[in-house]
């Protein structure tokens, strides 16, 4: 006999926003104790179309109090919603990660002490994932809360607050230059080898990934890379009338630092002109000011809509294991 599903309502949290009366995130608390994993899954299999609707909606999801503890449990729940995978080795995200399954890796591996500012996942990429979902396996002893940040709302801000700025983005697109190491660099949040990045591994084979992508790039003397995207889209309509800032713009200017990169040579509009640092800042200030942290439970998972919500990583201290999973979705760029 099956067993029954678990019960679950929504519930609110302590700081948690609202816009326009719709919670941000909303948050589903299984009030079932002692539910399985094989009734959850069940659960979500059979409210599918619901929690898809939601999540348009509330652009993300925190699902609290289900029985997960491990990678595998979170990869069974995963399972429940049906959709594609996007492997981590597809990508050409720059962070070094650690896969546990197929579809779970571990979330941004920078240390502790090293802020990863709000992002669409892969946004300075052509190649992006639609869905992010966290899993807590541990939380933090202090901080590494999950910021997140309604980017639908930014834009609305943005249009009212520097219209021209916003309107070049739009119009214009962005490229992202990045210098990838020869090797992985896991003290960098940036530090993805440029042999892993495109997964080739002479130069002749990246240089042919490279061209077909779009990009632009110099070899340095002690064997990094110097890559350039194409134009990437900044804005992105996620629905009739409703648009998102959709790109890396803020992680990029604030976070991409280490000791091959420099911020303010990370970013330009699509045309090659330079961006008006004054409202760059205005936009990482409105966006933090949007920034819901999740206060990470064990067990807790988040569901995020990449194309309306923005992420990014408090430091914290301790041992903290936030895994990560992506969903597939198409290429796009600003042609
Ligand atoms: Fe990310």
């Amino acid at each position: 006999m099956p067993e029954p599903l678990p019960n679950v309502t929504a519930v609110s949290v302590a700081a948690q926003q609202s816009h326009g009366g719709i919670p941000f995130p909303l948050v589903l608390a299984c009030q079932t104790p002692n539910t399985t994993l094989a009734a959850t899954t069940a659960w979500i299999e059979s409210h599918r179309s619901e929690l898809e609707e939601q999540l348009a909606v509330h652009g993300a999801l925190l699902f609290r109090g289900f029985p997960l503890a491990t990678p595998q449990d979170f990869d069974a729940f995963i399972g429940g919603f049906g959709y594609p995978n996007f492997p981590y080795k597809d990508s050409l995200s720059n962070a070094v990660r650690t896969n546990f399954t197929e579809r779970v890796f571990s979330a941004n591996e920078a240390p502790a002490d090293v802020t990863i500012y709000l992002h669409h996942e892969m946004a300075q990429t052509p190649i992006y994932p639609s869905k992010l979902l966290f899993f807590c396996e541990q939380a933090a002893e202090t901080g590494g809360a999950t910021p997140l940040c309604r980017s639908d709302i930014l834009y609305e801000q943005l249009a009212e607050r520097c219209p021209d700025f916003l309107n070049a983005c739009e119009t214009k697109g962005l490229r992202y230059t990045n210098v990838m190491p020869s090797l992985d660099d896991p003290a960098s949040g940036m530090g993805r080898s440029w042999q892993s990045t495109f997964r080739r591994e002479t130069r002749e084979e990246a240089e042919a990934r490279m061209r077909e992508l779009g990009y632009t790039w110099e070899w340095l003397d002690d064997g990094c890379l110097r890559a350039t995207t194409p134009r990437l889209q900044a804005v992105r309509e996620v629905a009739p009338g409703r648009k998102s800032f959709f790109n890396q713009l803020i992680a990029a200017f604030k976070g991409w630092k280490d000791s091959r990169n420099d911020p303010s040579k990370a970013m330009t509009l699509g045309d090659g002109t330079p961006l008006d640092r004054d409202a760059v800042m205005l936009a990482a200030e409105l966006a933090e000011a949007l920034t819901f942290d999740v206060p990470w439970q064990n067990g807790d998972v988040a569901l995020v809509d990449n194309y309306i919500v923005m992420h990014a990583r408090r430091t914290f201290t301790g041992k903290r294991k936030i895994l990560a999973s992506l969903v597939a979705a198409e290429a796009a760029t600003v042609s």
